[in-house]
């Protein structure tokens, strides 16, 4: 069984121009499992109504102190009961001022003063309001009052100017809160991932590659990350940014990639290969661009490339190995196989034609006890759900090692 982590958060939206983007973020926290609880100041009304919030959210929005819907009366108080974090988004210069300053004038500034859990703001402002000292002191005091902020980025202003200010985009705000939030399962343990396709040159400017984007091995290592991993990522060719916090090797073909993994994997707890391998390579690829010539046949000659997995698996202290096994069909048949053959604990399997490039991916776990299937969920979640099952198994192997 693969535990549920449901998390719940106050969505706070204060008044900047920003609060149209807190729409979007309440989509995106949902996306990542998160219950989203709106409360807006009066300010923020102004700018976007509670029936978008209410209708994205699904429960009713609140702003008044003295909601006689609340129970005992004392929203200020039962609101933010049981969440796991209060998360401010926009966060005006004035909210701002008002939480450095302990003031609670209003139902939010008095949830996010009376609170037990942690608060997260995410600053949107112009860039002088951002830059003035006022503002420095109180964004530097709430830094040391504990609190999580995040941005502002740089970029065009609302009000026409450019600078540092704008609110970090809603999906980022999420994706840090889903970090943030995420238990940490695998703190301090060092994880070794591979991600991407590898390319196999055939010559100067030609090869031989594959679909793979990138995108579940980034997401793997993120959700490693947020579990409190020392990660390092083994990146064949993607355009995808690097996961803040990992270490990147990037690599272009297989034996590269052979290398790398080497060279990291002794010294790591953890070995997860998601990287879509090129099982042939060309054997002495031209050092020319090959020229057409009148011959209607080009021949090349492919030879295998080493089984990186199986020789993690097959060290002799190997760290917890896990597979990845992408087939078009007889999905859970060819995936077991592939982790028998490989000698590793655990092995992901999914559908080649709906995982590669996708943005979405639904997986089979196959382990020792069974296969555990995982519902269709943005790449994200799926690898925040593999990262819990690894920890679980990982920690049962060291406790038996003990
Ligand atoms: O990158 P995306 O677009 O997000 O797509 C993700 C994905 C579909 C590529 C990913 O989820 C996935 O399934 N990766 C494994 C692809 C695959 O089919 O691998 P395989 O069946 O050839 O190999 C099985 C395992 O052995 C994999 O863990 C692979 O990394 C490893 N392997 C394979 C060959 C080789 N020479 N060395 C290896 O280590």
């Amino acid at each position: 069984m693969i535990e549920s982590s449901a998390k719940s958060v106050v969505l706070g939206v204060t008044g900047g121009i920003a609060a149209y983007k807190a729409a979007q973020l309440v989509r995106d926290l949902q996306r990542h499992g998160i219950d989203v609880q709106v409360v807006m100041t009066e300010a923020a009304r102004g700018m976007v109504t509670p029936a978008t919030f209410q209708a994205l959210s699904g429960k009713p929005v609140h702003s008044d102190m003295w909601d006689a819907s609340v129970p005992d009366n004392m929203a200020h108080i039962e609101l933010s009961r049981g969440k796991d974090a209060i998360v401010v988004a926009p966060a005006t210069a004035d909210f701002i001022a008002k939480l450095a300053n302990g003031l609670a004038d209003d139902l939010l500034s008095a949830l996010c003063l009376a609170r037990e859990c942690p608060l997260i703001v995410a600053p949107a402002m112009n860039r002088q309001m951002w830059e003035n000292p006022a503002t420095r002191r109180n964004v530097d005091r709430l830094i040391r009052d504990g609190v999580a902020v995040l941005g502002p980025a740089s970029g065009d202003q609302a009000c026409g100017e450019v600078g540092m200010g704008r609110m970090l985009e809603a999906g980022e705000i999420a994706e840090a809160v889903a970090g943030f939030l995420a238990p940490k399962l695998l703190a301090g343990a060092r994880v070794l991932i591979t991600a991407g396709p590898t390319f196999e040159p055939i010559d100067t400017v030609r090869g031989i590659t594959n679909l793979s984007s990138g995108k579940m091995g980034y997401a793997v290592a993120r959700a490693a990350l947020d579990a409190g991993a020392r990660v390092t990522l083994i990146s064949g060719p993607v355009s995808l940014p690097a996961p803040a916090g990992a270490e990147v090797a990037r690599v272009g073909t297989a034996s590269e990639m052979f290398e790398a993994v080497k060279k990291h994997s002794a010294r790591c707890d953890i070995y997860i290969g998601v990287a879509a391998v090129a099982d042939y390579r060309v054997d002495k690829p031209s050092r020319h661009k090959i020229k057409k010539t009148e011959r209607d046949q080009l021949n090349l000659r492919l030879v295998p490339n080493p089984d990186i997995l199986a020789w993690v698996a097959q060290r002799p202290r190997p760290p917890f190995c896990v597979g990845f096994a992408a087939e078009s069909r007889d999905l859970d048949a060819y995936a077991d196989e592939k982790r028998r053959r490989k000698k590793v604990p655990l092995m992901v399997a999914n559908l080649a034609q709906e995982a590669i490039g996708s943005d979405d991916n639904e997986v089979t776990l196959l382990d020792d006890r069974g296969t555990h299937k995982l519902p269709r969920a943005p790449k994200d979640v799926v690898a925040r759900q593999l990262i819990a099952h690894i920890a679980k198994l990982y920690g049962a192997k060291r406790r038996k090692a003990e």
